[in-house]
């Protein structure tokens, strides 16, 4: 546990660190993420199928905070040259965006192509290529197609296969316009979320038991999918390929109380531990503390076996290492405020099992409830990751923040700015490689449950129109200014002035 020691020592430093840094590095890339349900839409058309997300929200509407839906979305099946041209309008280096499974494989195996699928990324893929601009892709963007879920979806470790296949079809129809890829986006959220609750589609809720099948199925799958990239792909299209992982970051309420840091620690493990230590760790397999808190757990269940184990040795092996950067989004930090059953835990559960009450009382607001806005513990997240982690290179996959939609978009570019800030500060004082950052999103879209009451987009989309007109908030000038000067942006009329 000696990381753990350096790891306090790190965060009460950082404390007093003096910010001040204002110019990214030579070779820093930006670009800004979408996913392909946020934004496609044309749900069932071209040979398109189910998939979790329609399902959800066709049959549950009343789980979508304003009814809407991936329907049409930002109808970026129909004009994603639109969205090509505000790209190039920010000047961006690179576009993240998912591939739909169901779009291109209507039966989620590989019996069956859908020609209109691989042409519409090919299109896409061209007409960034024209524009000089990266595409780094997600292959999960958490639209499984409703006909595996049938099948238990990712509870289920067919999918280790059946992912393989998908990822096997992808690299090899568009991988020689590829260079950058993701696996999974977000583990945690598939997992948590969609399976150890109903946050997410398809909405399991199957509490401390589906949410550990899913991590088991997500890591093996994973890995399979990386060991194929890097033995068949990687030789002839020389690309990279890692998986992104979202962290809320804990901190101790009190920074003096010894077991509330030792409880933040507990908690970053489970949370962002749960995905990184296995891939990133030299020792590989899920934390300990993970394995022990849950072991215990479940003997107070009078289980025979424990909810989660860890992996066995072939497995721990095939995890280790398959990931070439250290993806993170990245949002927001909670807080720590002592041991014991957090009050919202329902039993059994990975938040009981973690054994700390959390609170997300800090920082500022934004509009979505779990979205607080904490610069400096964006800081310590990546010095944490510099330590716990061998020092990897990072790229930030996603940041961003949500509010009702306003032009004026103040507190989005404060947002931008301030954790920018952050970034330069573990850059050039600690020596974190962060290579890169992704701003979420490129316009407001389909923002899960939330539907467009919480919008994170550079441009307004007006959903209640046909041909979803966008239009650039105050933060496409900023973004775009801090791209072609590589230097945050200091001019006045990017800061409130109502502050
Ligand atoms: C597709 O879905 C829309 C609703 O979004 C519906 O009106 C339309 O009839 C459907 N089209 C087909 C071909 O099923
Ligand atoms: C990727 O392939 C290279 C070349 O064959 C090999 O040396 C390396 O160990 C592979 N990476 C992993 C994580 O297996």
């Amino acid at each position: 546990m000696e990381r753990t020691l350096i790891g306090v020592a790190l965060l009460a430093i950082s404390h007093t660190a003096v910010a001040g840094y204002t110019k990214f590095p030579e070779g820093f890339t930006f670009g800004v993420a979408t996913a392909a349900h946020q934004i496609e839409g044309a749900w069932n058309v071209s040979g398109k199928t189910e998939n979790v997300w329609d399902r959800l929200s066709h049959t549950r509407p009343e789980m979508i905070a304003d009814g809407t839906n991936g329907d049409v979305a930002c109808d970026s099946y129909n004009r994603y040259q639109e969205d090509v041209e505000e790209l190039a309008h920010l000047g961006v280096d690179f576009y993240r965006f998912s591939l739909s499974w169901a779009r291109i494989l209507p039966t989620g195996r590989a019996d069956v192509i859908n020609p209109d699928g691989i042409r519409y990324y090919s299109n896409l893929l061209d007409a960034l290529a024209e524009k000089n601009i990266e595409p780094l892709v997600t292959l999960f963007h958490w639209d499984l197609p409703q006909t595996l879920q049938d099948l238990g979806g990712w509870a289920n470790p067919k999918m280790i296969d059946y992912f393989r296949d998908y990822s096997n079809v992808c690299f090899r129809e568009f991988g020689d316009k590829i260079k950058s890829w993701i696996t999974f986006n977000e583990p945690y959220e598939i997992c948590e979320d969609a399976y150890g609750d109903d946050k997410k589609a398809p909405a399991i809720n199957s509490h401390g038991v589906g949410n550990y099948l899913c991590s088991d199925t997500l890591l093996k799958s994973h890995a399979e999918a990386y060991h194929l990239y890097n033995e068949t792909y990687r030789p002839k299209q020389n690309g990279r390929i890692m998986i992104s992982i979202n962290s809320i970051w804990y901190e101790p309420n009190n920074p003096d109380d010894a077991e509330q840091v030792a409880l933040a620690e507990v908690a970053n493990q489970f949370k962002f531990g749960w995905f990184a230590h296995p891939i990133f760790t030299e020792e590989g397999g899920y934390p300990t503390v993970m394995i022990e808190n849950v072991a215990q757990q479940s003997t107070a269940e009078k289980l025979p076996k424990p909810r989660l184990e860890q992996f066995d040795s072939y497995w721990i092996n095939r995890i280790k290492g398959t990931s070439d950067f250290l993806g993170i989004n990245h949002y927001t930090t909670h807080l720590i405020t002592g041991a014991g059953e957090d009050p919202l835990a329902k039993s059994p559960s990975w938040l009981k099992d973690i054994g700390a009450v959390t609170t997300m009382n800090v920082g500022g607001d934004s509009a979505s409830e779990w979205l607080r806005v904490v610069p400096t513990g964006f800081a310590n997240l990546l010095r944490w990751c510099k330590i716990s982690y061998n020092d990897p290179p990072i790229y930030i996959t996603e940041n961003g923040f949500s509010d009702r939609g306003t032009l004026q978009d103040y507190g989005r570019i404060k947002y931008f700015n301030d954790y920018l800030s952050e970034i330069l500060n573990v850059i050039y004082d600690d020596n974190v490689r962060v290579l890169g950052y992704t701003a979420w999103t490129l316009m407001d879209n389909f923002e899960w449950r939330a539907g467009f009451s919480e919008r994170f987009g550079f441009y307004y989309v007006d959903i209640t129109q046909p041909d979803r007109p966008r239009t650039p908030k105050l933060s496409v000038d900023y973004f775009r200014q801090l791209l072609a000067t590589r230097e945050l942006p200091q001019d006045k009329r990017f800061q409130d002035p109502a502050m």
